[in-house]
C-alpha cells in the first residue's frame, strides 16, 4: 500500500476541499434542481429535499392519499425520503396495472429493515415466494382450509370466545386482546397443534409483538425509507423495533414450536403445518430435488402465517362488533335470518352460509367499509413498465390504494355508510360485484 510522501502532504487539505466542494455542490443541486426519471407520473405536491412527501403524510394519511387522487389522477409519483414510488388507484387502473402487467409487477421489493425477510413467502420473490405459497396452500388445505373440518375447529374456539364475552355481564371492556387470541388460536391450533388461555402472559406477549410489527412496518415509517438508520446505538426512531420482535417471535415461538415438533414426531402426536412441511421438505431432500423448502424458511412462514393471519381477521371482527353497536337494527336483523334458518339451538356451520344472504351481506359490508389495508402491501417492477402512458422505471414500489376501490364514490353509492343492502339484489339474493376485493387480487391475494 504506498503512503503519501513529506513533499505531497498539501494534496490533503486540497483533497479535503474538493471533496466538501463537490459534497455542497451535489447537496444544493439536489435541492433546487432536483431531476428526476423521464415521465414518471405526475407528483400530487412537490416533494421536499430528501425527505420528500413524508411532511404531507405526517397526520391524517389515508384521507391524503384520497385527497390526492381527487386532485392528480388515478397514479400519482410520491418520494418516501429519496424512494420514487408509484400510487394506483381505483378498480380499473389496478385491474390494468397488476394483471395485464402482472409479469412485470410481481414481485416485492427487498425489506432490508428485517433479517432473513426474503425467506417465507410475504416478501419472498421468483421460485422460492412460488414454492412456499404453493406447499402453504396445499398444507392449509389438507387441514381443512375452506372445508367443514376446519370451520368446526373454529366454531370451537368461538364458543370459547362467546363464553368469555357472557362472563363479562355487560361490563365495558376492551375485548381487542381477547378477539386477537381466539384468531390467534385458529391459526395455532393448525400451525403448532395448540392452543392458548386467553390470559396467556407467553402468547400476549408475542400479540404484543406482533402489533408493534405491524405498526412500524408502514411504508412511511422511518426505518422503512432509511433502513441504514438499525444500526444507529440505542432504538433512534424505533428503528430496532421491527427487528427486535421479529427475531423475539422468530426464536421463542416458531424455533421452539420447530424444535418441539421434531422431537414428537415419532410419538404420538398430532398432524400439524411444522410436521407436514418437514415431512416434504425431507422426501423432496432424499429424492434429490432441487427445493427451497429449508428449516429457515419455515421459521419465516410460521411467523408470516401468523403475522398476516391474526391481526387482519381481527381487525375485522373488531369493526363488525363496532358497526353491530352503531346499527343495531342490522344486528337485530342478521339475528333474526340466523335464529330462522339455522335455530337458537346449535351454532352456524359453513354449509349454512348460502342460506344467509344478509348476515353474509353484513360481513361484506364490514370488510368494505373496514377496508382493513388502506394502502396494501407494495410491489415492485421488475422492468420498466408503462402505465397510462408513464413511465415506471425498474426496481420502483407500487402501492395499490384499496381505500380507492373499496371507498370509491364512483362504484359505491353513499361509501362511506354501512349499508350490506348494497350486496344484494332485488330478490334477496347475495351479489357480488367485481370491485368488492377486500383481499386484493392477482398473484398475491391470500392463501386460498
Ligand atoms: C379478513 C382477513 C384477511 C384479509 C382482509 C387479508 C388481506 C390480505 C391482503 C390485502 C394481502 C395482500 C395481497 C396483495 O399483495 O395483493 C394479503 C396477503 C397475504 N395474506 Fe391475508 N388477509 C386476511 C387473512 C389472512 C389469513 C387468515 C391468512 C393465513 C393464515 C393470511 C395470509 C396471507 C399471506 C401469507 C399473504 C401473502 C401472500 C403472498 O405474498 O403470496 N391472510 N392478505
Amino acid at each position: 500500500m504506498s503512503t503519501l510522501k513529506t513533499d505531497d502532504q498539501w494534496l490533503v487539505p486540497v483533497l479535503a476541499c474538493s471533496a466538501a466542494v463537490i459534497g455542497v455542490t451535489y447537496l444544493i443541486k439536489s435541492i433546487f434542481w432536483p431531476s428526476y426519471p423521464a415521465n414518471i407520473p405526475p407528483f400530487p405536491e412537490k416533494p421536499y429535499p430528501i425527505i420528500g412527501h413524508l411532511p404531507y403524510l405526517a397526520k391524517r394519511q389515508r384521507e391524503k392519499f384520497q385527497e390526492w387522487r381527487k386532485t392528480t389522477g388515478d397514479i400519482y409519483s410520491l418520494y418516501f425520503g429519496s424512494n420514487l414510488v408509484i400510487i394506483i388507484n381505483g378498480y380499473k387502473l389496478m385491474k390494468e396495472a397488476f394483471v395485464k402487467n402482472a409479469d412485470l409487477l410481481s414481485s416485492r421489493p427487498p425489506r432490508p429493515e428485517v433479517d432473513d425477510s426474503h425467506l417465507g413467502v410475504t416478501f419472498a420473490n421468483g421460485p422460492l415466494w412460488k414454492e412456499q405459497r404453493s406447499i402453504s396452500i396445499s398444507i392449509l388445505k389438507s387441514f381443512g382450509m375452506g372445508k367443514a373440518s376446519l370451520a368446526n375447529k373454529i366454531n370451537e374456539e368461538v364458543s370459547v370466545y362467546l363464553d368469555t364475552l357472557t362472563a363479562l355481564d355487560g361490563k365495558p371492556s376492551d375485548v381487542s386482546v381477547l378477539t386477537s387470541v381466539s384468531i390467534s388460536n385458529i391459526i395455532c391450533s393448525i400451525i403448532v397443534g395448540k392452543r392458548f388461555d386467553y390470559g396467556d402472559p407467553f402468547f400476549i406477549s408475542f400479540l404484543d409483538c406482533f402489533k408493534k410489527m405491524v405498526r412500524a412496518a408502514e411504508a412511511t415509517s422511518p426505518v422503512m425509507i432509511w433502513p441504514w438508520l438499525r444500526f444507529i446505538p440505542g432504538n433512534f426512531l424505533n428503528s430496532k423495533t421491527r427487528n427486535i420482535c421479529f427475531q423475539k417471535v422468530l426464536t421463542d415461538f416458531c424455533d421452539r414450536f420447530i424444535e418441539l415438533s421434531e422431537k414428537q414426531r415419532n410419538e404420538d402426536a398430532p398432524e400439524t403445518f411444522i410436521t407436514s412441511y418437514l415431512r416434504e421438505m425431507e422426501r423432496l431432500q432424499k429424492q434429490g430435488k432441487e427445493t427451497t423448502l429449508s428449516k429457515k424458511s419455515l421459521r419465516l412462514l410460521l411467523l408470516q402465517l401468523f403475522l398476516n393471519g391474526t391481526d387482519t381477521t381481527a381487525t375485522t371482527v373488531m369493526w363488525f362488533i363496532a358497526f353491530m353497536l352503531q346499527h343495531p337494527h342490522i344486528q337485530k336483523k342478521m339475528h333474526d335470518e340466523i335464529s330462522e334458518i339455522v335455530g337458537r339451538d346449535r351454532m352456524p356451520d359453513i354449509q349454512d352460509r348460502p342460506k344467509l344472504p344478509f348476515s353474509n351481506a353484513v360481513i361484506m359490508e364490514t370488510q368494505r367499509l373496514g377496508s382493513i389495508a388502506a394502502i396494501n402491501m407494495p410491489r415492485c417492477t421488475s422492468g420498466e413498465v408503462t402505465i397510462q402512458g408513464y413511465t415506471i422505471p425498474a426496481n420502483t414500489s407500487v402501492f395499490p390504494s384499496m381505500d380507492s376501490v373499496l371507498l370509491d364514490e364512483d362504484t359505491w353509492e353513499e361509501p362511506h355508510k354501512f349499508k350490506p343492502e348494497r350486496f344484494l339484489d332485488s330478490n334477496g339474493h347475495l351479489t357480488k360485484p367485481e370491485a368488492f376485493i377486500p383481499f386484493s387480487f392477482g398473484e398475491f391475494s391470500p392463501l386460498e
